[in-house]
């Protein structure tokens, strides 16, 4: 494998969006519809808890799925955005949230957010996605998430946490394949060092690291 093919997001999410079976579970991991939305309330509790979710607060969530976390985040705030690389995701999200009438879906073009305006948005979080990304594409929307964010705007990116016993199950099954038989979407965990490094040098002055769950770590931050 070489690292371009790691980085063709757009192709290898196409192919794991085939349908909604695939994209669920290559969203969450498995197809039970109940854990499914189990799951989505969690994530709202852990935003709710680092980022606070209110009325009148603009969301926009970095590759968002099928709309997982945006069926349950959209009734509590006035808009919720959701952007995905993958067309296939956001055409199960379109299903999935079709009787909301405060969301829309963006297609990225590439990993970045340069179709979004400048300070228009409250709130940018990105979940269970990090493992997928090289860590300069990390990086990017972390930066790039300070000219989206209005002056007060708040971010939360989270990954698997390598220090935790779950981290390094995840670290170490990523250990048994051979270089060249690697899936692209291999998942690649995150220390605390490194979310907390890019969020103080994309200019996060209040950067912080939120732990969760029993593998989790998140960066949070305010544009200050
Ligand atoms: C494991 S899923 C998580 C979806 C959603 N955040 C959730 O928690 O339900 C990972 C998502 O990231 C998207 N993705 C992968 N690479 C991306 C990139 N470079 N930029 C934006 N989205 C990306 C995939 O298409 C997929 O929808």
């Amino acid at each position: 494998m070489k690292l371009t093919d790691r980085s063709d997001y757009k192709k290898t999410w196409e192919d794991l969006a085939k349908d909604f079976e695939s994209a669920q579970h290559f969203v969450a991991g498995h197809n039970d519809d109940s854990e499914f939305k189990r799951s989505a309330e969690v994530t709202l509790k852990v935003l709710m808890e680092t980022v606070g979710v209110t009325k009148g607060d603009t969301f926009l969530e970095i590759g968002c799925g099928i709309g997982r976390v945006g069926r349950a985040l959209s009734p509590k705030v006035k808009h919720w955005m959701g952007a995905d690389i993958s067309s296939g995701m956001l055409s199960q999200a379109e299903i999935y949230l079709r009787d909301l009438d405060n969301c829309s879906l963006h297609n990225l073009k590439s990993s970045s957010l340069t179709q979004f305006e400048t300070e228009s948005v409250d709130v940018i979080y990105c979940t269970v996605v990090f493992m997928h990304l090289l860590e300069w594409d990390r990086y990017r929307y972390i930066e790039e998430a300070m000219r989206v964010l209005k002056p007060g705007g708040r971010i939360y990116f989270d990954n698997v946490d390598i220090t935790t016993n779950h981290g390094w199950q995840v670290f170490t099954d990523g250990c048994n394949f051979s270089p060249d038989e690697r899936p692209a979407h291999l998942s690649m965990v995150s220390s605390a060092e490194e979310l907390l490094t890019y969020g103080i040098r994309a200019g996060y002055e209040d950067a912080k690291i939120h732990k969760w769950g029993a593998a989790w770590v998140a960066l949070v931050g305010t544009k200050l």
